[in-house]
This record gives C-alpha cells, sequence and structure tokens, in this order.
C-alpha cells in the first residue's frame, strides 16, 4: 500500500522509517528539503502528488493551514492541533470527497520507530477500515468517534503530561533549596503511585535530554490549544492555563528549544538571574 508522510521533522521522519520497516511505498515531503535526504522514502516535489494514505506531520494550526491541495485518498492528521483547525481541514478536505481521520500520538519519535507509540484515531468508521491495515502496524490503538474526539483526548493527555512535568521539576526545587539530595527526591517518589513517572522522567528532569526528543516550544503550543479549546467550548481549564504561561513565558524568554520536561526546574530562570 502506498503511503505519504508531509513534514519529516522529529516525528515524521520516524514514521517515515517505521513505515519503510513495515513494507510499505513511502512518500515524502517537506518543506526544507535537506530533511528528506537520508530517509528511506521516495521524495515528491508537491503535496499534490501524495499518495495514498497521507499523514500529516506538520508542527503547528499555522503549518496546517498552510498545507493546501493535498492528494491521497485518505488523511490521517497526526501533529497536535487545535480541534477549531481540525474542524477547519475536515471540512476542507471531505468536501473534496476525500477521507479524514485525526491520529495524534502519544509516545515521542523512538516510540514511532519502534511500534510503542499510541494512535488516538477519530473519524469514521468506513474510514478508518481502508487505512487500518497501516495503522495495525504503527502501534497500538485507541478508537475515538470523531477526528474531534481524538485530538480532544490528545490535547487533554498532553495537558496532564506537560503539567506533570513542570510539578515534578518544583518538586526538585523545593526539596534542593532545604538540602534534600537527588538519590532522596527519587527514592520518596518510587515508594509512591509517582515510581513510573520517576522512574521515566526524573534523570531527563536532573539532566537536560540533549537533543530534546520534545521541545519546550512545542508542549506551549499544545497547552495553548488545550486552553484555547476548552475556552471554545465555554469550559475553563484553570490549572492548565497557569502550566500554559509558565510554558509561554519560558518561550519567549529564549528556552523554546530546551527538552519540554525541565519547564518546572528553576535552573532555567536561575540562569537568567545570574545575567
Ligand atoms: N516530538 C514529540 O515527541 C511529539 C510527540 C507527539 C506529537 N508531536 C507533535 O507532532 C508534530 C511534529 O512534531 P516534531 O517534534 O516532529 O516537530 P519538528 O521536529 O519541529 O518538525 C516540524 C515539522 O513541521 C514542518 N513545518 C513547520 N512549519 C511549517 C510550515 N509553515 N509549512 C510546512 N511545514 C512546516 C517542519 O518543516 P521544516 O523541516 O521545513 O521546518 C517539520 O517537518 C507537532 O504537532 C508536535 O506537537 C510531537
Amino acid at each position: 500500500m502506498d503511503v505519504t508522510v508531509i513534514g519529516t521533522g522529529r516525528m515524521g521522519s520516524a514514521l517515515v522509517r517505521r513505515l519503510a520497516k513495515q513494507g510499505f511505498n513511502v512518500y515524502a515531503w517537506n518543506r526544507t528539503k535537506d530533511r528528506l535526504k537520508d530517509l528511506p522514502a521516495r521524495s515528491i516535489d508537491d503535496i499534490s502528488q501524495a499518495k495514498g494514505l497521507t499523514f500529516i506531520f506538520v508542527s503547528d494550526d499555522e503549518a496546517l493551514n498552510a498545507v493546501r491541495g493535498v492528494g491521497g485518498d485518505i488523511v490521517a492528521l497526526s501533529g497536535t492541533y487545535s480541534i477549531g483547525a481540525v474542524t477547519a481541514f475536515n471540512i476542507r478536505f471531505t468536501s473534496m470527497g476525500k477521507g479524514l481521520l485525526a491520529a495524534p500520538v502519544v509516545g515521542g519519535p523512538a516510540d514511532v520507530e519502534n511500534g510503542t507509540a499510541i494512535y488516538l484515531i477519530g473519524g469514521p468508521e468506513s474510514t478508518y477500515q481502508r487505512a487500518k491495515e497501516v495503522f495495525d502496524k504503527l502501534g497500538s490503538i485507541i478508537r475515538l468517534p470523531t477526528a474531534e474526539a481524538a485530538m480532544a483526548l490528545k490535547l487533554a493527555y498532553n495537558s496532564f503530561l506537560i503539567g506533570t512535568m513542570a510539578l515534578l521539576g518544583e518538586y526538585v526545587v523545593l526539596g534542593r533549596t532545604y538540602g534534600v539530595d537527588d538519590d532522596t527526591l527519587r527514592a520518596l517518589l518510587t515508594k509512591t503511585v509517582f515510581k513510573e513517572v520517576s522512574e521515566k522522567y526524573m534523570d531527563r528532569v536532573l539532566k537536560p535530554k540533549l537533543p530534546p526528543s520534545f521541545t519546550l516550544a512545542l508542549a506551549a503550543k499544545d497547552v495553548h490549544y488545550a486552553v484555547k479549546s476548552a475556552g471554545d467550548a465555554k469550559t475553563p481549564l484553570v490549572v492548565s492555563s497557569i502550566v500554559k504561561s509558565l510554558y509561554e513565558l519560558l518561550a519567549a524568554l529564549g528556552f523554546g528549544n530546551e527538552d519540554y520536561v525541565r519547564a518546572g526546574l528553576l535552573e532555567l530562570i536561575g540562569g537568567l538571574k545570574e545575567k
């Protein structure tokens, strides 16, 4: 089966590698052509040449809005976008008689490449059945009735995760301030319900992962979309609004390319104090 990936950044390039390993005919398009060089895919010059199931993995709503006239029979929106942007794309695309799914991903580039990512797939069952043979080879699947519901679940999950990372950083900051060493901070968490969070994220909070697999700027964008999408439905997200402000502030201060897990660890702001 033909599959196309539009946007071969960290996630899109990992998806290209996964699809190629699973034996699909893979086509790829990226705005910056250099990023296509070493990928196991045939590059296309224009997005209208996309074939088969076409994944869109560009960064944000603005980039999604720039993707016009995309080819292929079915489009899967796999980046993280606001609900309003998904609805607008859905109306534009399905009016051309094509199938649309939202298929945002829980997991990073390594999960996508290794087949351990979770795909939240929303859209009509008939469209999903036509794309199922591809998704079955990508990772685990959670089905949602609509594209909007799938994106809402992704935004809800990311707000929860990103907020948790901010609080984990503040846990470290308060403990260290009063002389609690890192091993003790870790030991307490591993005796509680936060064991897995500690095992997966504590080292990453304490030492930067270089280069980051998910940037602080993209995390700021995700919480912004969560708060905006909830606000559009007159459902305020109070705590997420504060997390959004923290991430947007850090991005505005120039930390957008840092690993997103470090936002609560005020070494970042500490570094600023020294300037
Ligand atoms: N990284 C993660 O762990 C992760 C996990 C789950 C979901 N996501 C979501 O997946 C999406 C991609 O994330 P990523 O980490 O792969 O980001 P990334 O490495 O920064 O890649 C962004 C991609 O978007 C393209 N792009 C940006 N603006 C564009 C525009 N105006 N027109 C056309 N293409 C444009 C970039 O093209 P250029 O190469 O030309 O700049 C690049 O291909 C985001 O929505 C992100 O929130 C990421």
